[in-house]
């Protein structure tokens, strides 16, 4: 899938606040004494490439890896700056979590973050879930094929076949 762009001007944008609004958790960036945490949190929730790229984006200062929190427990994140300036992801929810508008604040937030920041645009990097963008912020597709800057990344081998 092509990579995506966000306007954080446009009104897909302002009406992600309202629905940030349906929910109660607390959503704040990683604090460095966290880091460990939420790491391995990431690494058994979605994957060691995704813990990577949180973890540069919670090196940074101020961090751009936020935490979505339910009653103190960890249930979703997301981050910018991380594979690339101005690139938001990667995020995600706890499975048992999806579905109650967390993602949509963990996404406002983020956007919101990145806005502050000084950026006009997002750019989301070879999305998974397109539909969830386009609907929730008014993302619209970058009209170029391909993985962009995921094309040709370095993956864990998989472990060798025994015979
Ligand atoms: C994508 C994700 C973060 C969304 O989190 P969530 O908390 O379930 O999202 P919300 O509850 O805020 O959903 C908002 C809307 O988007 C829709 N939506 C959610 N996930 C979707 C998906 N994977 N595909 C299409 N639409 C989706 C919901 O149906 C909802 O629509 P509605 O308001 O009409 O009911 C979550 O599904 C997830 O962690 N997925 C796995 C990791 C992933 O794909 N991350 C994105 C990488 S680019």
């Amino acid at each position: 899938m092509s990579d995506l762009l966000v306007s954080l001007y446009c009104p897909g944008f302002k009406a992600s606040e309202q629905r940030t609004e349906r929910t109660d958790i607390t959503i704040r960036p990683v604090l460095a004494p966290e880091r460990h945490v939420v790491l391995s949190w990431i690494q058994r929730h979605f994957s060691d490439n995704w813990a990577s790229e949180a973890a540069v984006a919670i090196g940074r200062q101020p961090s751009s890896c936020l935490i979505a929190l339910n009653n103190g427990e960890l249930v979703g994140f997301a981050c910018y700056d991380a594979i690339a300036r101005g690139f938001f992801g990667p995020t995600g929810v706890a499975e048992a979590s999806r579905g109650e508008g967390i993602g949509t604040a963990l996404l406002h937030r983020t956007l919101q973050a990145m806005k502050d920041m000084g950026y006009a645009y997002a750019i989301i990097g070879d999305p998974g879930p397109t539909r969830f963008y386009i609907e929730t912020v008014g993302a619209i597709e970058i009209p170029v094929a391909g993985k962009g800057i995921y094309s040709d990344m370095l993956r864990t081998p998989k472990p060798a076949a025994r015979v």
